[in-house]
């Protein structure tokens, strides 16, 4: 989205520039509107999984912004002629139940007749100004923490070549369908200083959202990024979405010289659906984001930490 002319209000906080997870938009001195919207094709094959990922993944960006979400609006595209309505309505029950799980009530949506399937919502919630975490704020020093295991994009490949063991496939359904929710108030309880979903543009992808809007550069201890137990086995038999294939194109320029074609670099390419948050936070409230994050039942890692500059090393 290059053309700027109607985003551009005094009460717009968080728009377009920063390449952020929602938009940000201030009603009162001390409340603004988060907003977001997420679909896409299937990555499982159970309808109803599939639409619990869908869900959790469009809400993952309110709690990135430090928000809470409020009401969703369903967007469902089917190709009736093909495949039986029935179906999904599977879809949609595996996306209320996971908004109800949020407290995220569905107010409306809309469905149209499509070639592919396609499901996902459009995501309004609260924040207060002062609170809301942007991709802008990352400091030399800040320590980078991720929420979740990456490899879903590889497993999801392999899920469409009929090529994935069933065990593979329930962890990381498990993962797509845990909600950031415990995350982000862990993170907003601590204060961090900038933080993303890591979904599409994979984690080399989104720390380079962050670099960007922040004016900085990482160096990852790579070895320590959890990886779905399966997914490097994949990997290496050939697993790999066309959408990694063109993250890690991106990401190139970021990258010292030979490391892009390894293969700890496609695996931190790998497009995500429904990923972690990845937090900058100040190295002395590390300690605490930590046990606020254990204390809220998810396992935080500290995968390296921002450095000057504008590359990623590891
Ligand atoms: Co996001
Ligand atoms: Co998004």
């Amino acid at each position: 989205m290059q053309d700027h002319r109607a985003a551009n209000h005094p009460d717009l906080l968080v728009g377009i520039s920063t390449s952020d997870d929602a938009g940000v938009y201030r009603l009162a001195p001390h409340q603004a509107l988060v907003q977001t919207v997420d679909f896409f094709t299937p990555v499982v094959d159970d309808p109803y999984q599939w639409g619990r990922i869908a869900a959790a993944n469009a809400l993952s960006d309110v709690y990135a912004m430090g928000g809470t979400p409020l009401t969703a609006l369903q967007m469902i595209g089917w190709p009736r002629d093909q495949l039986d309505f029935a179906l999904a309505g599977e879809v949609i029950a595996g996306g209320a139940d996971v908004m109800a799980e949020a407290g995220c009530t569905i107010v409306g949506g809309h469905s149209i007749d499509d070639t592919e399937p396609k499901y996902g919502f459009a995501v309004t919630g609260l924040v207060s100004p002062e609170r809301v975490i942007s991709n802008a704020g990352a400091r030399v020093g800040d320590r980078l923490v991720l929420t979740k295991p990456i490899g879903t994009g590889i497993i999801a490949t392999a899920i469409k070549r009929q090529a994935c063991p069933a065990g593979v496939i329930a962890s990381a359904v498990e993962w797509m369908t845990t909600l950031n929710r415990e995350a982000a108030q862990a993170m907003v309880e601590v204060g961090a200083g900038a933080a993303t979903d890591v979904t599409g543009f994979g984690l080399l992808g989104h720390l380079g959202e962050i670099m960007a809007a922040s004016g900085v550069g990482a160096r990852l201890d790579s070895e320590a990024v959890p990886v779905i137990e399966g997914a490097w086995d994949l990997l290496d038999a050939g697993m790999y979405p066309g959408g990694s294939v063109r993250n890690l194109a991106a990401v190139q320029p970021l990258l010292d010289t030979g490391r892009g074609e390894s293969r700890m670099a496609r695996m931190l390419a790998d497009a995500q659906t429904s990923g972690g948050l990845l937090i900058a936070v100040r190295p002395h409230r590390l300690e605490a984001l930590l046990s606020a994050l254990t204390a809220g039942g998810v396992d935080g890692v500290v995968i390296g930490e921002v450095v000057e500059g504008n590359s990623i090393s590891w």
